[in-house]
């Protein structure tokens, strides 16, 4: 595991972005696994100023994200579709067809998360994975558990994913109770990890996630086992892990 640790948010953005930068420069046609949450907004960002400035060219890169709600359609602005377009997609040359999301309305959940799976492996299998972290230590919506859930799946959303999660909602009624994810096996696969956290609220979870034993119970800590991973944090996130 390497640890980059940034002074502040901003600083976790250029640098997270700058690891995103280098795989899509050494291999243009990457599949990069992507996350949404507050955390990735300003990386996504930086990387479509580097787009702007003709640093970064788009056209080949694939995408998989690690999740999306059940329930809300493309055009729903708390969709995670609807996110990579504002935040990401609609700024760069990425091919929109080269982009996959969970469809979350799908009649049978079920074989979609089968489809996602066999997308993901047809792609060629994710080479950089951008992870954020829940509070509860949460990748994707993989929610605490007894055992580590494998593939994509269909999760209920635990109370306290939907309450951090009800901030882009009007109300909390309005957060769907059930997402898809990639499950922990599809993660753990990916090439190489990008896990990004910042800010006070993150530090107790990030030092269980990182030192603590690896448990189902905080799904992150799983990380501690993978080969390529890399933390992008800022001090405040970082401040009980020392340096
Ligand atoms: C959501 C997403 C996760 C994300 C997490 C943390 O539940 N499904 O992928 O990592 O929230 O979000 P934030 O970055 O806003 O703290």
């Amino acid at each position: 595991m390497r640890i980059i640790r940034t002074k502040n948010y901003q600083d976790m953005s250029q640098k997270a972005a700058n690891v995103v930068f280098s795989t899509i420069i050494l291999k243009p046609d990457c599949l990069l696994g992507l996350a949404t949450g507050g955390t990735p907004v300003g990386m996504y960002q930086v990387l479509a100023d580097r787009y702007v400035m003709g640093d970064l060219d788009f056209k080949s890169v694939k995408t998989v994200n690690l999740d999306e709600y059940v329930g809300l359609s493309e055009d729903h602005p708390q969709s995670y579709r609807y996110f990579m377009m504002e935040n990401l997609f609609s700024k760069i040359n990425i091919d929109r067809a080269n982009t996959y999301l969970p469809n979350g309305l799908a009649e049978d959940s079920e074989a979609e998360c089968e489809n996602y799976e066999e997308v993901i492996t047809k792609l060629g299998g994710v080479d950089l994975q951008v992870l954020g972290i829940g509070n509860n230590g949460h990748i994707g919506f993989n929610e605490p558990a007894d055992v580590f859930d494998k593939q994509t799946h269909v999760v209920k959303l635990t109370e306290n994913t939907r309450q951090a999660n009800a901030r882009f909602f009007d109300s909390i009624e309005q957060v769907p109770t059930d997402a898809i994810t990639m499950g922990i096996k599809t993660i753990m696969k990916a090439r190489a990890i990008i896990l990004l956290a910042s800010g006070e609220g993150k530090k107790e979870i990030l030092k269980e996630a990182l030192l603590g034993p690896i448990t189902p119970k905080v799904p992150a800590s799983v990380l501690q086992l993978h080969p390529n991973l890399i933390v992008v944090a800022d001090e405040a996130a970082l401040s009980l892990i020392p340096s």
